[in-house]
């Protein structure tokens, strides 16, 4: 039997050789972060959740360059329908940090991206896509695993 409850439905998993499957990644899963609305990057540092941000921000025609919002805590590029936010929440210590950003009312303005969504799950809106990257070393080459489900 079907039931509605927030479980956590595992989507898909993917792996990139080189930034350039990486933002094809991006490209492909672009439709369903876009239904979801918010995207939740999760992984260590340097793992290649800012990257997957600007090749989203791209594969949405977004010609701004995109920074890591890491001291700026958020920042917003597009306009009108083609509006990205783009969250790190890294150096917030509190849910009431996360809060003060305000961040709710972006969350039905375009497509809202929170690197480190994970450090505060609980309150992350129902219907966040997460998205787990997880460097590895397969030989000497940088791989990227992706995962990612729907809370
Ligand atoms: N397959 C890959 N996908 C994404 N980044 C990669 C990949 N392979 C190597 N890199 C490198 O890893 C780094 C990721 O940095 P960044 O996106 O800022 O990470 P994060 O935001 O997770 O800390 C970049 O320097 C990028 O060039
Ligand atoms: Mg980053």
């Amino acid at each position: 039997m079907a039931t509605d409850n927030p479980v956590t439905h595992q989507l898909g998993e993917h792996t990139a050789r080189s930034v350039q499957e990486t933002a094809a990644i991006a490209v492909e899963l672009l439709p369903l972060m876009l239904k979801s609305g918010v995207v939740s990057l999760e992984g260590p540092l340097g793992a290649g959740k800012t990257h997957f941000v600007k090749a989203t921000a791209l594969a949405m025609g977004i010609t701004e360059d995109v920074t890591s919002p890491t001291f700026t805590l958020l920042q917003s590029y597009g306009s009108g329908e083609n509006r990205l936010h783009h969250s790190d929440w890294y150096r917030l210590e509190s849910e009431d940090e996360v809060l003060a950003l305000g961040l709710e009312d972006y969350y039905h303005d375009g497509l809202v991206f929170i690197e480190w969504g994970d450090k505060f799950a609980s309150i992350l809106p129902p219907r966040t896509l997460r998205i787990r990257i997880e460097p590895r070393l397969e030989g000497t080459k940088e791989v990227r695993s992706f995962c990612w489900n729907v809370i």
